[in-house]
């Protein structure tokens, strides 16, 4: 694949394998017995763990159905995922332990019991039936991190609801989108967020996203310390609805397959998909990888830093650890103000044992320099986790040496909103190689083949595919099933992940990044087509392109190359009112860099245009395939 002849030279700067025994639960060789007991008998692995770790209120008639390229896990069983992150801890003695520990970006901190958080969840839950909310229907949560976003999620999961959490960084037109695509009556929000020492107004971008949106009747709003404003006739307060609703809730009896939650993500085309979990498969998977990959004990303290706007805190921050009885911190705002030893001084003063952080963050601190990391006490660390991108060889040892001290194992964790939870990673206690993702999860087949689905050879760069489908499978596009259907139809037999890799001859799984035009800035995961469709929305723009270029500490950054409509002329001030207008209509994680006006696009002679041809000349690289290019 000449393409890819650039990512090729990445796998020459591995690093040599690293034997880090941390007295995890599982050994290396009880990982490989497992998990060629799991691809074995996938459906006998499953219903062990699901049967063992798991409490049901009725059990499966059968494990796994499968109707290519639909699937249905653990069928006809009965349960509700809030039961096994929250009631049945509490019923064990466990009210007092902490769910989880938050910290403000200005110091401020608030702990919240298993016991607590029960309560509430079920509060709002009774609040939230009272206000009509039934079974499969669908609640958008915009919210920054704290903890009534928990609350928020878990009550819709209480009583049946299928929640759409939307990243607090996304603005008014993306949160309409998904509000309207998801139909939901009832807007879960907050007054404001703090970054980087300013306020940042939550409640007016919600106001602006449902101006006219006849289809939302009531938003909560979780008002914040200093709040003093007259709450709308369409809105109530979050805790006044708490201190009105009784504290116990019956769980709504879920059948394993009911929807849980919708999230949004970036694909290829301009509107985001709304992938969609179900309760007991991703509650099974959700719970057995956070169990491992991070080997979590219930006196662990586990700070997974993403947001629950995006699949990681939804399965790292929410699902997974609550299911497990852990306590998690969290902290909102930068990671770096008011100075980049925020990070290392919460580590030091709570305790954290299991850290999980994207690349684009350690390559951050990497920049800031080791003092910062230096003034605090980072022995309490255990295992360090990495997700959201490759992590550079470069960034792995920064990583490994300052923050891990040279102790602490390094998991590096690819997976995907789709697959719900890690598919690649190699456990703990298991020979890791740097700047390689590493071996499968417990019954996932990963493959890597040609663009015609045939095996490619050892260290060859192809397409990552997975054989099966796995308890945390999405089970479909919300509303748009044939996008659904693309997964398993791209590469016919095969889940189609999207992503290059390579595997070396110990089964060792390398990810290069996206093959198709999926960006991932900052670890965050942006379709060009998006950007672009933001882009021609301008009143002065005629036709765009979008590429990502390599950055030092974004990963990518966003170029846009722009035809302006006849009667504009190229300007600076015409620049920074288009990288606005992005910001307007997309939010700031999806302003590009760089915008340059052009007279012309590569495009095919059917009129694509060719992003890859873009890409090469600013780079500066060979142009490869240009036979399809129309002169
Ligand atoms: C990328 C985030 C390399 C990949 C959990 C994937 C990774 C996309 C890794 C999914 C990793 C995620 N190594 N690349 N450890 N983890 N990716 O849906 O390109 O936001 O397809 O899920 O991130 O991004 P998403």
């Amino acid at each position: 694949m000449a393409e890819n002849q650039s990512l090729m030279q990445v796998t020459d700067k591995v690093l040599s394998p690293d034997r880090v025994i941390t007295g995890a639960r599982l050994s290396e060789g009880e990982y490989k017995l497992l998990y060629q007991q799991s691809i074995q008998d996938p459906e006998g692995f499953w219903g062990r763990i699901a049967s063992e770790e798991l409490v049901w209120e009725k059990k499966w008639d059968q494990v796994l159905e499968w109707n290519y390229p639909n699937y249905r896990w653990f069928t006809n069983a009965r349960m509700n995922i809030t039961v096994n992150c929250l009631d049945r801890h509490v019923q064990a003695g466990k009210r007092h332990n902490l769910a989880y520990i938050w910290v403000g970006e200005d110091g401020q901190e608030k702990k919240i019991s298993y016991g607590e958080l029960l309560d509430r969840v079920c509060r709002l839950g009774n609040a939230l039936r009272a206000m009509g909310i039934k079974k499969g229907d669908t609640v958008t949560i915009y919210m920054p991190l704290m903890l009534e976003q928990m609350v928020a999620m878990l009550a819709c999961a209480r009583i049946g609801a299928v929640h759409s959490v939307v990243y607090g960084g996304f603005s008014a037109p993306a949160l309409r989108l998904r509000i309207e695509a998801a139909q939901s009556r009832v807007v879960i929000t907050s007054s404001w967020t703090r970054r980087r020492g300013k306020k940042i107004n939550l409640k007016s971008v919600v106001d602006e996203a449902i101006d006219g949106l006849s289809v939302v009747e009531k938003v909560i709003v979780a008002q914040r310390e200093g709040d003093d404003y007259e709450l709308l006739p369409n809105e109530v307060d979050f805790q006044d609805v708490l201190r009105a609703y009784p504290k116990t809730c019956v769980p709504e009896s879920m059948d394993s397959e009911d929807p849980l939650f919708i999230l949004y993500t970036s694909g290829t085309t301009g509107k985001p998909k709304g992938v969609l979990h179900t309760c007991g498969g991703y509650n099974v998977f959700t719970h057995y990888t956070a169990k491992y990959v991070f080997d979590l004990h219930e006196d662990d303290l586990f700070w997974c830093t993403a947001d629950p706007g995006w699949v990681t805190g939804h399965s790292y921050i929410v699902y997974g650890p609550l299911s497990n009885g852990a306590t998690s911190l969290m902290s909102e705002g930068s990671p770096d103000y008011p100075d980049p030893s925020r990070w290392w001084k919460l580590v030091e003063r709570f305790g954290v044992n299991v850290f999980y952080t994207a690349p684009t963050a350690v390559r951050m601190f990497m920049k800031h320099g080791e003092k910062y990391c230096e003034q605090a006490d980072l022995s309490s660390l255990r295992i360090l986790g990495s997700v959201g991108e490759p992590i550079n060889p470069e960034a792995w040892q920064w990583y490994h040496k300052n923050i891990g001290k040279g102790r602490c194992t390094i998991v590096d964790t690819w997976w995907q909103t789709e697959t719900g939870g890690h598919m690649i990673t190699t456990l703990p206690s298991v020979m890791q190689k740097p700047g390689k993702a590493g071996l499968p999860m417990f019954g996932i087949e990963p493959m890597v083949v040609d663009k015609s689905g045939n095996p490619v050879p050892a260290n060859t760069v192809g397409h990552l595919v997975i054989k099966k489908p796995w308890p945390s499978a999405l089970r479909t596009c919300w509303g748009e099933s044939e996008r659904f259907e693309q997964y398993w139809n791209s590469m016919p037999g095969f889940y189609y992940a999207g992503d290059l890799a390579t595997c070396d001859e110990d089964g060792y799984f390398m990810i290069l990044g996206r093959a198709d035009d999926v960006l991932s800035v900052s670890g965050h995961r942006i379709g060009t087509a998006e950007v672009e469709s933001a882009l021609v929305s301008h009143p002065s723009v005629a036709e765009a392109a979008v590429i990502g270029k390599p950055h030092d500490v974004k990963g990518e950054s966003i170029k846009g190359f722009v035809i302006l409509k006849t009667g504009h002329n190229p300007s600076d001030s015409l620049k920074d009112n288009i990288r606005t207008h992005i910001r307007r209509e997309l939010g700031a994680l999806a302003m590009p860099d760089e915008l340059e006006f052009v007279d012309g696009l590569p495009k095919t002679r059917s009129g694509k245009i060719m992003r890859r041809v873009l890409k090469a000349k600013e780079l500066g690289m060979p142009l490869g395939d240009t036979s399809t290019l129309e002169e």
